[in-house]
């Protein structure tokens, strides 16, 4: 496990972005597994600002991302697709037809899982997998409770997370009750985590997740096993390990 710690939320998003930048320098073919939520948007920021200086190309990336509301259509605004394209996709050059991100259109959740995992596979695994921390330790969808062994999966939405994302959905009972997520195990096969995570209110579940025992309780907790798992934070989110590190 390296901790890197960094002074402020663009600091972090900058060393997230060069740590990306090396594995595209290094493998231009690469396939990068990529997140949503506001932490990352940053680090996405700093990658468009050196493609657009001509630093970086993504021209033979495939990406592959985490998870999707089940019952959304890609063009719906609160779609991952949709936030994906508007974050990142529309402003560097991977190609669309190596986009990835699980069908949520597609009811049949069985289907739309066993399809996802088959399309990791032909991409032949993921190289690194970019990740944020819920401040109950989920990774992805994977909320606490969640079996280790498992791949891309349906998961219900817990209530909290149903009701918190209601201001994105004019009402409650337009929010999707389900999600579509890469497992645990999905995510512990990429050759390469790395976890972006900032601000005082993460503080908390970062020392569980790094140094407490590793538990379903607290999904990201299993990283700690990870061969290859890099988390950069910035100081608010490292504060209550700062004599650990
Ligand atoms: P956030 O979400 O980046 O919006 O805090 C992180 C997560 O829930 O994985």
């Amino acid at each position: 496990m390296k901790i890197v710690s960094a002074k402020d939320y663009n600091d972090m998003s900058r060393k997230a972005a060069n740590i990306i930048s090396a594995q595209v320098i290094m493998k231009p073919g690469c396939v990068l597994g990529l997140a949503t939520g506001g932490t990352p948007v940053g680090t996405y920021k700093q990658l468009i600002d050196w493609y657009n200086k001509g630093d970086i190309d993504f021209s033979e990336v495939t990406t592959i991302n985490l998870d999707e509301y089940r019952g959304l259509k890609r063009d719906h605004e609160q779609s991952y697709w949709y936030f994906m394209h508007d974050n990142f996709f529309n402003y560097v050059n991977v190609p669309e037809e190596n986009i990835h991100v699980p069908d949520g259109a597609n009811p049949d959740s069985d289907e739309a899982c066993r399809e996802y995992e088959e399309i990791i596979r032909k991409a032949g695994g993921i190289d690194l997998q970019l990740l944020g921390i819920g401040t109950d330790g989920h990774i992805g969808f994977n909320e606490p409770g969640e079996a280790f062994e498992l791949r891309t999966h349906c998961v219900d939405l817990t209530e909290s997370t149903i009701k918190s994302n209601t201001r994105f959905f004019g009402s409650e009972g337009e929010v999707p009750k389900q999600a579509y997520t890469m497992g645990i195990k999905s995510i512990m096969q990429a050759r390469k985590v790395l976890m972006v995570v900032n601000g005082e209110n993460k503080a908390d579940i970062v020392k569980a997740a790094l140094f407490g025992p590793v538990t379903p309780e607290v999904p990201a907790s299993i990283l700690q096993m990870h061969p290859d798992f890099t988390i950069v934070g910035d100081e608010a989110a490292f504060s209550k390990i700062k004599d650990l590190i």
